[in-house]
């Protein structure tokens, strides 16, 4: 849009309110405001308008899935004039000033027996394609939710831009690992970067919002008195507005508009799932020395079942989504015999195909993929090998994807899940059968790629029974993906990408709709000579014992990294983890009920049952497991005591019944290894499980490698030859 045309268009608002019930609008000539149920909403007057539009020149730079946004902003208007239709239902014309053209219209609807209030974009004019809206706020007011949020729960005093992507390595640009990586390929990150961004915020003021968009948009929080939501593109959708009398019946009504996440299958209940790699007769040796240490093992997940290609960086996943019989032999008939065992067999896969594989060439054989400006297959470079994507915009290609890789290649070989990889890297320049511009199905990728997963389970008769998990989500999410995980942390304990960061990144994806989250035990990503320790992945485990589910992750480079079988010592303690994880079974299983059925999600601030106090507002490294366990995970290395903030309630520490407190204080308490610090409610029906926990011991060894194990000769010896075998076999793989 040129900035002469301006002049002589003119900008219309239409409100019009369908049901004075809710929405209340109150005018005069000059001012109009907006309340739900009381609680204001949009304030406009010539001096602070609500809404302004238009136009700007966006450029997004990236590769490897980190992208760099710029916009450069060519026309921004206030529309400051309106006009009302005093009918009923009422329309409000906006305009800039009386003798001009250009329209936006907004209709407001009520749907009082849906429960849902929203502004909806009915029509901008051509060359619009920047909307500013501004919202209400208070100087006190906080803001959750915005997606997986690593760095912020409350977002109050910071922009974030919604764009999915990579989450960055380190993710903040004061942090040496952040510059390093930021030096190596730019994939730092900073402290908005995540797979799972949302424009939906939860406010204090007990409202929520949500923005139907999937274009680029950004929630920005800095000022005192208002919040800006700037949308992308020409069709803003929806904006969705509800309001409550508490946390919890808003999450009911933001996940009853967009989802709720079914019962995950029983069988993660039982114990870890194990992540290993190497081949069946590895796999099965993992098993065996986890189960003679005592781990509670519900599943192994075997990332490289697919087989392995070399590349100049090392052996590298073969992106053919198909059982390969070299890598392992015999795993047909080996899965019916785990299951038989009560463990489930786990899998990998993504949207990519890998140009030297067969499914790539039937699927360009059929034409199912993504396409460049030429027309030919859109080829993407992930690091010296090459794949297609399957285009998820042609029903028949989901089909195809569904029948072949979901039902044919994994449930039909006795699969019981599989990690949905990325979603996060779909070029914004490729050609997809629907048409859809890349830009405008970028963020939406990741729902789509949930939903091609859900349903493949489904038409196999598998739902109940299968877990995938996810990383990248939007929108739509809550409604297919069945698990998700927070994606590659850095193996160490930086706040912004480090153990810490997990937390934060499940209270706020709870807060946006999806109750259920889980990580990779000990961490991920081992770049710059910085490795996982022994007591890195210990901290870890003794932290998922209280999450939704365990699974462990070998990380990207395997051989120099700390892993659950590295010492007898490690495998002690893991177990007694574990077991602490299957003994909280029931009150789990409860726990994910009330997500499923309520949209409560599992892990949660503490603000959700104890709103009146105010200093929990900013409590992002603690979290309520549940109504009846708070848990404050130990995030720093080398602590042998941490301090606790208690809101008022009867507390009992869970590892001494001594330590008692009403709340309202912050107490210090003992944390050396194995016992995370964990409060119970005194009035819980739960009380004696948690007392019961403090019953399982680990098996004492002095911690070190497995030469120095005392207490089994004969799996020591085989722990060493093993951990041989394991180095010799195993080379780094980042996917
Ligand atoms: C409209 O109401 C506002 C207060 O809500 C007042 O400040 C303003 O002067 C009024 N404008 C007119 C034209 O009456
Ligand atoms: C879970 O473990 C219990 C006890 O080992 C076993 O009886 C049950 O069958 C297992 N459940 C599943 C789903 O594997
Ligand atoms: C499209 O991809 C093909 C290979 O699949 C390549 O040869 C061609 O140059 C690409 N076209 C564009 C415009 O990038
Ligand atoms: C999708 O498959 C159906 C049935 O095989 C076929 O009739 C239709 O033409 C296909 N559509 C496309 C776009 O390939
Ligand atoms: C989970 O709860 C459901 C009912 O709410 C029950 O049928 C099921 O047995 C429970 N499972 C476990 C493992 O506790």
């Amino acid at each position: 849009m040129a900035v002469h045309q301006l002049h002589y268009i003119a900008v219309v608002v239409v409100l019009i309110v369908s049901s004075s019930h809710a929405f209340d609008i109150s005018y005069n000539a000059t001012h109009f405001y907006v309340s739900l149920n009381g609680v204001e909403l949009i304030r406009h007057s010539p001096e602070e308008p609500f809404l302004y539009v238009g136009s700007g020149i966006p450029t997004f730079e990236g590769q490897f899935g980190n992208y760099d946004v710029e916009d450069f902003v060519e026309e921004r208007i206030a529309l400051i004039d309106f006009l009302v239709d005093d009918q009923d239902p009422i329309s409000v014309h906006f305009t800039l000033s009386r003798l001009d053209m250009l329209q936006v219209e907004i209709r407001f609807v009520t749907d009082v027996d849906g429960s849902l209030y929203y502004g909806e974009f009915v029509s901008l004019s051509d060359g619009i394609n920047r909307v500013w809206m501004r919202l209400v706020a208070e100087e006190d007011e906080h803001v959750f939710g915005g997606g997986s949020q690593f760095s912020h729960l409350n977002m109050r005093g910071k922009k974030f831009p919604i764009w999915i992507q990579e989450q960055g390595v380190g993710r903040d640009k004061n942090y040496e690992i952040t510059f390093k990586a930021d030096q190596r390929d730019g994939g730092g990150g900073d402290y908005y970067t995540t797979y799972w961004a949302q424009p939906t915020f939860v406010s204090s003021r007990l409202y929520y919002a949500h923005f139907d968009t999937t274009t680029y948009s950004e929630l920005d929080f800095r000022a005192d008195d208002f919040h800006e939501i700037q949308i992308w593109g020409n069709s803003p959708s929806q904006f969705h507005f509800f309001t409550g009398s508490s946390y919890i019946e808003l999450l009911q009504g933001l996940t009853g508009y967009l989802g709720r996440q079914p019962m995950p299958p029983e069988w993660i209940y039982n114990g870890t799932i194990l992540g290993v790699q190497g081949g069946t007769e590895a796999m099965l040796n993992y098993i065996q020395m986890a189960e003679d240490h005592g781990i509670k093992v519900s599943g192994v997940w075997i990332q490289d079942w697919a087989g392995r290609i070399t590349t100049s960086f090392g052996r590298r996943l073969f992106w053919n989504w198909e059982w390969s019989p070299e890598q392992y032999p015999n795993l047909d008939t080996v899965i019916p015999e785990l299951k038989q065992r009560g463990i489930r067999v786990l899998v990998y896969a993504n949207p990519n195909l890998n140009r030297l594989g067969g499914l790539y060439q039937e699927a360009v054989n059929a034409d199912f993929l993504i396409k460049n400006s030429s027309g030919d297959p859109y080829i993407v470079d992930y690091g010296e090998f090459f794949c297609g994507i399957v285009d998820f915009t042609n029903p028949n290609a989901s089909q195809w994807y569904k029948d072949r890789i979901i039902k044919q290649n994994m449930l039909d070989l006795g699969i019981s899940g599989w990690m949905a990889d990325f979603g996060e890297y779909l070029p914004i320049d490729a050609v997809f059968y629907s048409g859809a511009k890349g830009t405008d199905i970028h963020n939406e990728w990741p729902a789509i790629w949930a939903q091609v997963n859900r349903e493949g389970v489904e038409e196999g008769g598998k739902m109940g029974d299968i877990l995938f998990w996810m990383r990248a989500g939007y929108t739509g999410s809550q409604r297919y993906s069945v698990m998700t995980w927070a994606g590659d942390q850095f193996v160490d304990y930086g706040l912004a990408d480090g153990i810490a960061s997990v937390i934060p990144g499940t209270l706020s994806l709870g807060m946006s709709g999806y109750g259920m989250n889980h990580f990779d035990i000990g961490g991920y990503t081992s770049l710059f000579d910085v490795t996982r320790t022994e007591e890195l992945f210990l901290r870890y485990a003794e932290m998922a014992a209280f999450t939704t589910m365990m699974r462990t992750h070998e990380g990207n480079r395997p051989d120099e990294n700390w892993q659950f079988y590295s010492s007898s010592h490690t495998m002690y303690e893991f177990a007694r983890h574990t077991k602490i994880y299957v003994a909280l079974n029931d009150y789990v299983n409860s726990t994910i009920r009330e997500n499923h059925e309520l949209g409560i999600p599992v892990q949660r601030p503490l603000f959700l049952h104890y709103e009146d106090d105010e200093r929990v507002y900013n409590i992002q490294y603690q979290y309520m497991f549940g109504r009846d366990l708070l848990v404050a995970p130990v995030i720093e290395q080398g602590r042998e005591t941490w301090d606790v903030y208690l809101p008022t309630d009867d507390w009992i520490f869970l590892w001494d019944e001594d330590i008692t407190s009403a709340g309202g204080e912050t107490l210090t308490v003992p944390s050396p290894m194995g016992h995370i610090p964990v409060f119970f409610r005194s009035q819980s029906q739960w009380a004696d499980t948690f007392r019961q926990l403090r019953d399982i011991e680990a098996v004492t060894v002095t911690p070190g490698p497995p030469e120095s194990m005392t207490t089994s000769r004969s799996s020591t010896a085989m722990a060493s030859h093993f951990l041989l075998a394991i180095c010799l076999t195993i080379m780094a793989s980042f996917w």
